[in-house]
């Protein structure tokens, strides 16, 4: 066997070094760029800040254990190894078991570790919990709940007569420098809420009254992501969160909390053709991401862009998808209305789905997993068991109901919806 020693050696090395390589391939991240949209390490928040320190605490103190075990371990493997067949066949040394200096210490060694790592735990266990005292006063209200597979986002303080709380889908949006104490439901299953920049996670369970508090340091905007598994589409239950300047954030829910905004056909149009003619719907394969990077150059001002009218919007078209959307069957429309509410709109008052009494001002759609385009729009009305297999408006709407859409009438919904500012 000591003829291959040298041999074992090596293979052994050339396993760990492929377990390294394994391990680094299989988390999915690279030892130089940790700046990704849902980096822990890149933080934007004094919560995510706070939970940064702790993991670098522990992994310091771990270092520190690895490289003092690891070198004795290495020191007592090549100075005490055996150098000949006498020596292989010795006695083993004196234990060292039962030796209480030895024993005492280690002990002792292992406590005083945890504790170092335990005092900054509990620190952040309850500065990250709930909102600190001195704050609380100032900190904003906002309620998530988690669906199977999106995020409702509800605002308890801006109260719309007939409707309750302004209520948005897919993308929070939150005043930059300031606390926020976000109420955590599920109407569901368990779902998580977290937001690698800036806060988590925390679950939503049914049932339970769970919270969690977080803050942008800046405007800026933030990817979220459902981080406990609810169900075949749980990989795609994603959110944005768009953090807004004070001034900017008071803007945006004043014109949030406007019905949905409504373009009049021009008189004497009435009966006219839409102006715009249709592509025939490219096809997207299983699984296409539903993002082009083109909204990551610069997120926020993409976002910001979204808030405004489209150029060249073709008001006949519009009022053509807003029959569809929310007439009743018999007058041609497609039951959208049952289950969505859009605040204005007579028939549309749902509330299984998300609210979208806005939704062209969005920047993302369906969980957040496509970016809210015209052609994004139409793949998800097209089709939406082929981007959210398991999705309730297919399983609950499309297949009970028997939805079927025209090329004409997908692209009279979109013009609709993308109109909603
Ligand atoms: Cu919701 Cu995973």
């Amino acid at each position: 066997m000591r003829l291959f020693a040298p041999f074992s050696n090596i293979l052994r090395l050339g396993a760990f070094a492929l377990a390294c390589a394994g391990a680094s391939l299989l988390s999915g991240c690279s030892w130089l760029i940790m700046d990704g949209h849902q980096s822990t390490i890149q933080v934007e928040g004094p919560v995510a800040r706070n939970q940064l320190s702790l993991f670098l605490v522990t992994c310091w103190v771990t270092l520190v254990i690895f490289i003092i075990v690891g070198s004795i371990l290495a020191y007592a493997t090549f100075r005490f190894r055996a150098r000949n067949q006498a020596e292989e066949e010795a006695k083993p040394p004196e234990q060292g078991h039962g030796n209480p200096m030895i024993e005492v210490g280690l002990i002792g060694a292992s406590v005083f570790a945890l504790v170092i790592i335990a005092v900054p735990t509990l620190k952040s266990i309850w500065y990250t919990n709930d909102v600190p005292a001195e704050s609380k006063e100032n900190a904003y209200q906002v309620t998530a709940t988690g669906y199977q597979w999106w995020f409702k986002f509800e605002y308890p303080t801006e109260q719309i007569a007939g409707y309750g709380a302004l209520t948005t889908g897919d993308e929070l949006v939150i005043p930059a420098g300031r606390p926020v104490h976000i109420n955590l439901r599920s109407i569901d299953v368990m779902h998580s809420f977290w937001v690698p920049k800036l806060a988590g996670k925390v679950d939503m369970i049914p049932n339970r009254a769970n919270y969690l508090w977080l803050q942008a340091d800046h405007p800026g905007y933030y990817w979220g992501q459902c981080a406990e598994y609810c169900g075949e589409s749980h990989a795609v239950m994603r959110f944005r969160v768009v953090a807004l300047s004070p001034r900017d954030f008071e803007e945006w829910l004043e014109n949030q909390t406007q019905p949905a905004r409504s373009v009049p056909v021009p008189a004497g149009d009435a009966q006219a053709r839409p102006q715009a003619q249709f592509a025939a719907l490219r096809e997207f394969s299983q699984n296409e991401t539903g993002s082009s990077g083109a909204f990551e150059v610069d997120p926020l001002s993409s976002w910001r862009a979204k808030q405004f009218v489209d150029k060249g919007e073709d008001p006949v078209l519009i009022a053509r998808g807003k029959v569809l959307f929310a007439a009743p069957p018999a007058d041609g429309g497609k039951t959208c209305g049952t289950c969505h509410t859009i605040r204005g709109v007579s028939g549309a008052i749902g509330v299984q789905g998300p609210d979208l009494t806005h939704v062209g001002a969005r920047t993302t759609l369906a969980g957040s997993w496509l970016d809210n385009t015209p052609e994004q729009l139409r793949r998800w009305i097209h089709n939406p068991e082929a981007v959210k297999p398991g999705n309730k408006m297919w399983v609950n709407g499309y297949v009970p109901n028997n939805i079927k859409l025209t090329p004409e009438d997908e692209a009279a919904l979109v013009a609709f919806l993308e109109s909603l500012k």
